[in-house]
């Protein structure tokens, strides 16, 4: 059994309202670029598919694009906007999706909603195993801001504004973490929100990749190259199947 939360109905109704940002194009459309230039014909694989944020534009650049997903109304989401982008639903770290892939990616941190180390090694061996020869295998993940932590302090806000306050809790020693949301509803109440992750370095990353008998590629800060360095909050890192 996956140490995943398992979003739910409502959640996956707001998301796409929710992560309006996200679906932005100067936001998506350069994560797009990457993956369809790694995935040059296809088909691809996204791990954590939700409602398609990614894989919709994607498969309209002529990329054909499969997903795993754990939340069935995650699933639901993505079917009512597009029902021709096949999904099992189901974890990560053991699903299997049916062909061969020249590219799996994973994306918006969604890599630390698996919560053990071992599941997170085991994700990299099943995006490995689902890879053709000579494939990649992409991976967006926030870097946890460490250095913004003083001594004694265990919370860090990553956003505030009038309508939205979110903050990161995170336990050092297990790289246990936890994104606390509240949000100011019109009529004045509040609604809170929770979800748990691991948070990893890159290092891990790479180690966990090396398990999986993947070679690194390259990792940069952003989708648009810039310049990964020991201040970057998130990093997108790239590796490959030996041909
Ligand atoms: C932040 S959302 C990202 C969704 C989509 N990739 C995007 O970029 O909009 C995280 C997604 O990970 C899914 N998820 C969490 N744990 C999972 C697991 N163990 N296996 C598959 N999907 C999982 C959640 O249900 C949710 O849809």
């Amino acid at each position: 059994m996956s140490s995943s939360d398992v979003w739910d109905a409502g959640t996956a109704a707001r998301y796409d309202r929710q992560s309006a940002f996200m679906f932005a194009p100067d936001v998506l459309d350069p994560a797009v670029d990457v993956l369809a230039e790694l995935a040059g014909e296809g088909p691809a694989l996204e791990l954590a598919i939700g409602t398609g944020r990614v894989a919709i534009p994607l498969t309209d650049r002529g990329v054909p694009v499969a997903g795993i997903e754990l939340s069935q109304p995650m699933a639901d989401e993505l079917h009512r906007k597009r029902p021709d982008i096949p999904v099992v639903v189901g974890d990560m770290a053991t699903a299997t999706a049916p062909g061969e892939f020249s590219l799996v990616y994973v994306v918006w941190n969604s890599l630390g909603n698996v919560r053990t180390q071992d599941e997170q090694v085991a994700t990299f061996a099943n995006a490995a195993r689902h890879l053709a020869p000579g494939g990649h295998v992409v991976v967006e993940l926030g870097v946890p801001a460490l250095r913004r932590f003083p001594p004694g302090q265990t919370a860090v806000p990553f956003h505030v504004g009038s309508h939205h306050v979110g903050f990161d809790t995170l336990d050092l020693l297990t790289q246990q973490g936890t994104s606390h949301h509240y949000w100011r509803r019109d009529d004045g109440t509040v609604r809170y929100a929770a979800s748990n992750f691991r948070y990893v370095w890159p290092a891990e990353l790479d180690l966990m990749a090396r398990l999986a008998g993947l070679e690194f590629v390259r990792r940069t800060a952003d989708w648009r190259g810039a310049p990964v360095t020991g201040e970057s909050e998130s990093a997108v890192s790239v590796w490959r199947k030996p041909a």
